[in-house]
């Protein structure tokens, strides 16, 4: 059975999901004028909590928006969450609205009182079948407004950009802005081309991602050599391997791009169909099927191992 959320904070209230309303005139209803951050939990420490405070502070700053706490405010909020929810491991979501107003009108309200939510999840990581095979992804043009660095609540292009993947059987779509790389629908994504880890710019373009620092400081700590700059649509097809990265599903290869295979390296294993959503078969990623053979993707490999060790040792003490 799924487990199930069983506790939420709505405005200074910790109260059960049947509990919890919101007004049908708030903004974040009819607008989705709001901000929201997803916070992993390892061992009931939440992981960089600090970077993750400071991206929803500029989310908000960005929609103009006043923070409703202090860092301190928001800390004792999801260390209780992290505390008494019953999953060691947990993704915790925050949400800030701008409210409920009277009258529906796009203006802001004179006086904005905020709607404050944050409940937790449990936090599952990719089968290995996923690791091992490596996903299936589509493409397009990249859609959303030329605000991705905000983590909004506006989110329909992002779920109708999901659900493309979805309708072809795939996990993941991703994006090309103006011939240029940006991002997954709801992921980081990272080029390797002749031992070299290609990263589009942190800029208005893609979503700031936690994984996404990660990532390079793996890189810079093992001695990947690393390159941020504008990735063109045809070094991302070209590219030697490709990955989809985030805090929820780390960092994932990606086998196929549209049908075709990423890669130059030759296929090992009688079966390298690539994972397609849905359904995947039970199982965790973690420390299982990523070394168990010759990697089609050798860089993801070490890049994942880095990444295994890194959770067990820091990421698990907070
Ligand atoms: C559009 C987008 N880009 C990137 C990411 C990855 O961010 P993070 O590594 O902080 O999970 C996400 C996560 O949800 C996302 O929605």
């Amino acid at each position: 059975m799924t487990p199930q959320v069983t506790l939420i904070y709505l405005n200074g209230e910790w109260i059960a999901p049947a509990e919890a309303k919101v007004s049908v005139m708030d903004r974040g209803f009819l607008f989705g004028d709001g901000v929201y951050e997803v916070i992993p939990v390892y061992s009931r420490k939440p992981f960089r909590l600090d970077e993750h405070l400071a991206r929803l502070q500029h989310s908000l700053d960005g929609v103009a928006l006043a923070n409703p706490h202090s860092p301190a405010q928001w800390s004792a909020l999801i260390l209780k969450l992290a505390t008494d929810a019953e999953w060691e491991d947990q993704s915790i979501y925050i949400q800030v609205t701008r409210g409920p107003m009277a009258v529906r009108n796009h203006a802001f309200p004179a006086v904005i009182q905020p709607t404050v939510m944050l409940m937790a999840e449990p936090l599952t990581t990719p089968p290995a079948v996923m690791i091992e095979k490596g996903i299936a992804t589509v493409s397009t043009i990249d859609t959303r407004w030329s605000r991705c660095d905000l983590k909004t609540t506006s989110l329909l292009a992002n779920c109708l950009l999901r659900q493309h993947a979805v309708a072809l059987g795939c996990v993941e779509t991703i994006l090309f802005r103006d011939g240029l790389l940006t991002e997954g629908s709801a992921s980081s994504i990272f080029v390797i081309k002749e031992g070299v880890l290609f990263a589009p710019p942190k800029d208005h373009r893609i979503l700031p991602g936690i994984t996404y620092d990660i990532v390079l400081e793996l890189a810079s700590t093992h001695g990947l050599p690393v390159i941020v700059r504008d990735i063109s649509e045809a070094e991302t097809r070209n590219a030697d391997e490709l990955w989809m990265a985030s805090s929820t599903k780390e960092i994932l290869p990606i086998a196929t791009l549209d049908g075709k295979d990423i890669g130059v390296n030759l296929p090992v294993g009688a079966d390298d169909t690539p994972f397609l959503s849905p359904s995947p078969p039970a199982g965790e990623g973690r420390g299982r099927g990523y070394n168990q053979r010759p990697s089609r993707w050798p860089i993801h490999s070490k890049m994942l191992a880095w990444y295994q060790t890194y959770k067990h040792e820091v990421m698990r003490h907070g």
